[in-house]
C-alpha cells in the first residue's frame, strides 16, 4: 500500500496543502523550521493516529487555529482505494475514518497502514534508559500480535495491584498469590515473545549494518532478561522478602533490556554519534523487514533529516539498501538541495521532489 496523495489543513506549520506522490522515493527539501518533518509527522498520523515526535493533538493544531485535517488516500497492492481522514478539533476530540466509515476504536486502525519511522529523535534509543527500549519493544511488538498487547496490558495493570498491595501493611497473602500467578503467566508470554522477538531482529540488525559500515564494525544486539535465567516464578518466589522490604516488585518483565555492542563494548558509551545512528537505522531496517513479513504488506518508509550524523558513503550505502525491492514507498527529508539531489542522481533511484518553506509545500 502507498500513499498517493495528501492534504493536510492546519497542522502545525502547514495552513493547506495537497500533494500526489510517487509510489518510490519522494523527498522533500528546505531550511531548518520549514515544515519538513510536520509533513512527514502528517504520514504517521495517519498511519498510527498519534505524532512520531511525542506532541499532543492539541499541540498538533496550527497556532490560532482549533482543528486540523488530515486526509490520505492509498493505493493498495491490488490497486484498490483506501482513503483514511484523521480530525481532530479542539473541545470535540479525535476521529479516525476509513473509507468514510468511523472507526469505533482508534485502535482498530493500527496496522493497516504500516510505517516505520527513522528520525534524528531515535537517539534516545541508545542513550536513555531502559524503559525507552521496553517502549519500543512494546509498540514494535503490539503493532503485530494482538496477544502481545493483550498480555503487555494485562501485566502492567496486575502489576500496579501487586505494588499497591505491597505498599499495604496489612497484605493478605491470599489476594498475593492469586495476583502472583496472573503475573506470572502474563509476565512468561510477554518474555517468550520478547525473546522470539529479538532473536529474529538480531541477526537483521547485524547484517543491515554490516552493509552500512561497508564490514568495518561489529554490533550485536541482546534480550536481556531475568527470566532468561531463572522461571519467573522462581525469580518471584526469591524476591518475595525484598520486594515487602521495599514495597514493590523487583523483579520481573518490567526490568528487561536490549543491549546493543559494537566491536564487543556498549554502544552508548564506545559508539561514535554516527555509529550509534548507524545501528539505529539498521535496527529500523530490521523492524521494516518483520513488519513487512508478518503482514504481508510492505510499510512506509520515513527517514527523517537523512544526512543527521552520516557521513556521505553511509548515506550511500542507506539508499542502495532501501532502493532495493523488498522496500517501498520512501520519504525522505534533508536541508540540503543540492547535496540530496546529487546523491538520489547517483543512485538511479526515481523520486520526486518537493520543496518546503514557510509550511508552503511545492513541487520542484
Ligand atoms: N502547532 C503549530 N502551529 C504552528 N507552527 C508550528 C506548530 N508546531 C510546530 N510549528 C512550527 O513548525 C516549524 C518546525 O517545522 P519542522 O519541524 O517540520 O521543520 P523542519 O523543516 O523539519 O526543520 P529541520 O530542518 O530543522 O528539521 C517551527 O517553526 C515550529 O514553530
Ligand atoms: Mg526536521
Amino acid at each position: 500500500m502507498f500513499l498517493k496523495k495528501l492534504s493536510v489543513i492546519n497542522f502545525k506549520n502547514i495552513q493547506q496543502t495537497t500533494l500526489e506522490f510517487s509510489a518510490r522515493v519522494n523527498c522533500f527539501v528546505g531550511d531548518n523550521g520549514a515544515g519538513k518533518t510536520n509533513v512527514m509527522d502528517a504520514i504517521h498520523y495517519l498511519s498510527l493516529c498519534k505524532s512520531s515526535m511525542g506532541m499532543t493533538d492539541s499541540q498538533s493544531i496550527r497556532h490560532g487555529s482549533d482543528f486540523f485535517v488530515l486526509d490520505g488516500e492509498y493505493t493498495t497492492a491490488q490497486e484498490r482505494k483506501e482513503t483514511v481522514v484523521c480530525s481532530f478539533r479542539r473541545g470535540a476530540g479525535k476521529t479516525l475514518k476509513r473509507n468514510g466509515k468511523e472507526y469505533d476504536k482508534l485502535s482498530d486502525h493500527i496496522g493497516l497502514v504500516p510505517i516505520v519511522i527513522v528520525s534524528p529523535a531515535d537517539s534516545f534509543l541508545v542513550t536513555d534508559a531502559a524503559d525507552e527500549r521496553r517502549r519500543y519493544l512494546n509498540a514494535f511488538l503490539s503493532q503485530l500480535d494482538r496477544e502481545y498487547l493483550n498480555a503487555i496490558m494485562r501485566y502492567n495493570h496486575i502489576l500496579g495491584e501487586r505494588n499497591r498491595l505491597l505498599k499495604n501493611e496489612a497484605a493478605a497473602p491470599d489476594l498475593m498469590e492469586v495476583l502472583d500467578l496472573q503475573l506470572i503467566s502474563f509476565g512468561e508470554v510477554v518474555h517468550r515473545k520478547r525473546a522470539a522477538l529479538i532473536e529474529r531482529l538480531a541477526p537483521l540488525v547485524a547484517e543491515y549494518y554490516r552493509v552500512l559500515s561497508d564490514d568495518r564494525e561489529q554490533i550485536e544486539l541482546h534480550y536481556h532478561s531475568e527470566l532468561n535465567e531463572r522461571p519467573f516464578a522462581e525469580l518471584l518466589a526469591a524476591a518475595a522478602d525484598r520486594d515487602r522490604f521495599n514495597q514493590f516488585t523487583t523483579s520481573g518483565v518490567h526490568r528487561d533490556d536490549m543491549k546493543m555492542r559494537i566491536g564487543g563494548y556498549p554502544l552508548r558509551k564506545y559508539g561514535s554519534q554516527g555509529q550509534q545512528k548507524s545501528f539505529l537505522i539498521a535496527l529500523k531496517l530490521a523492524q521494516y523487514t518483520i513488519v513487512a513479513q508478518e503482514r504481508g504488506e510492505k510499510p512506509i518508509l520515513l527517514l527523517d533529516d537523512l544526512f543527521d550524523k552520516l557521513d556521505m558513503q553511509r548515506v550511500e550505502k542507506l539508499l542502495g539498501l532501501v532502493a532495493r525491492e523488498e522496500f517501498g514507498q520512501i520519504f525522505i527529508t534533508d536541508c540540503n538541495k543540492v547535496r540530496l539531489e546529487s546523491i538520489l542522481e547517483r543512485s538511479g533511484e526515481d523520486y520526486a521532489l518537493f520543496g518546503v518553506e514557510n509550511g508552503e509545500v511545492q513541487v520542484l
